[in-house]
């Protein structure tokens, strides 16, 4: 039975690992606000939440675009939930590769930070005084390895998160006294459509089967397998009920 008064925000809701996540905060009885460009598909997912006794809504929401987050803002209070957001899962996240000297190097850096990190910062720019307000509140990020670590031909993806990662320490710093935590769940591949099209534009570039890029992806992991959503989604309930703060926690298939 969920408590409408217990709220979460999710980003990038509509599909891969967004989903997973707006599941597993439901089924442990939380309100979740599900998010994304794509509101029809958020909306199944609701009716896929409900269908299992919870309580969801969905929500259009832009996170590369500043008005989109303003204007999401002016609709949570009459969205249903019974409270405040207390819970923001910033998962909503673009990964397009290219070589680093290629021309639309530009335009692919403005695109990733973005979405990959304006959007995050926006998001928590507008929650968290709420938060800070109530004494209580949990951020979750979802970074990646590639925070972490380079990768070739996907530097604006990399540049993104490692900026998503470096704000998340500094917020966790700010905020963690005022009680409301700034965690980052950062894994390295995961299997989800995200995956699955870089599967297919290796293929494409390389000229290896499907079963061949898939291990490629495999045998960057160092655990020699995908990562699933649902390890991503178990990680991120464990740092909203839980007590962390400042934590990277990083998921490597093993
Ligand atoms: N897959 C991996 O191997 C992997 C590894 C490490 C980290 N991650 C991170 O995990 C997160 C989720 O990745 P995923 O693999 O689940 O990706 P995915 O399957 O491609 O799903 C991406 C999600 O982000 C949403 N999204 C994209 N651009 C958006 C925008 N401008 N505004 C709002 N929502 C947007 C999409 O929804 P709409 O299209 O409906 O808007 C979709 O729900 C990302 O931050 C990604 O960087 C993924």
């Amino acid at each position: 039975m969920a408590d409408k008064r217990k709220v979460a925000l999710v980003t990038g809701a509509s599909g891969g690992i967004g989903t997973a996540i707006a599941l597993r905060l439901a089924r442990e009885g939380v309100f979740v606000i599900a998010t994304s460009r794509d509101v029809a598909r958020c909306r199944a997912l609701c009716d896929e939440i409900e269908a299992a006794g919870g309580a969801s809504v969905a929500l259009a929401l832009d996170v590369g675009k500043a008005d989109s987050i303003r204007s999401l803002a002016a609709r949570l209070g009459d969205c249903g939930a019974e409270g405040p957001v207390s819970w923001l899962v910033n998962n909503a996240g673009v990964a397009l590769s290219a070589p680093l000297l290629a021309p639309e190097s530009e335009a692919l850096s403005t695109h990733h930070m973005q979405v990959n990190f304006h959007g995050p910062r926006r998001l928590i720019e507008v929650l968290a005084p709420e938060m800070v307000a109530a004494g209580y509140g949990r951020i979750v990020n979802i970074a990646s390895s590639a925070g972490l670590r380079g990768y070739a031909y996907v530097a604006a993806y990399c540049a993104s998160k490692h900026a998503l990662v470096g704000y998340s320490r500094a917020a966790a710093l700010e905020l963690g006294p005022k009680g409301v935590f700034v965690n980052l769940v950062a894994p390295h591949y995961v299997d989800t459509p995200m995956t699955a099209e870089a599967i297919t534009r290796l293929m494409e570039k390389t000229g290896r089967s499907e079963e061949q890029a898939r291990r490629f992806f495999e045998e960057q992991n160092p655990g020699g397998r995908l990562v699933t959503v649902y390890e991503v989604a178990d990680a991120v309930w464990e740092l909203c009920a839980g007590e962390d703060n400042g934590c990277v926690v990083s998921l490597d298939g093993s």
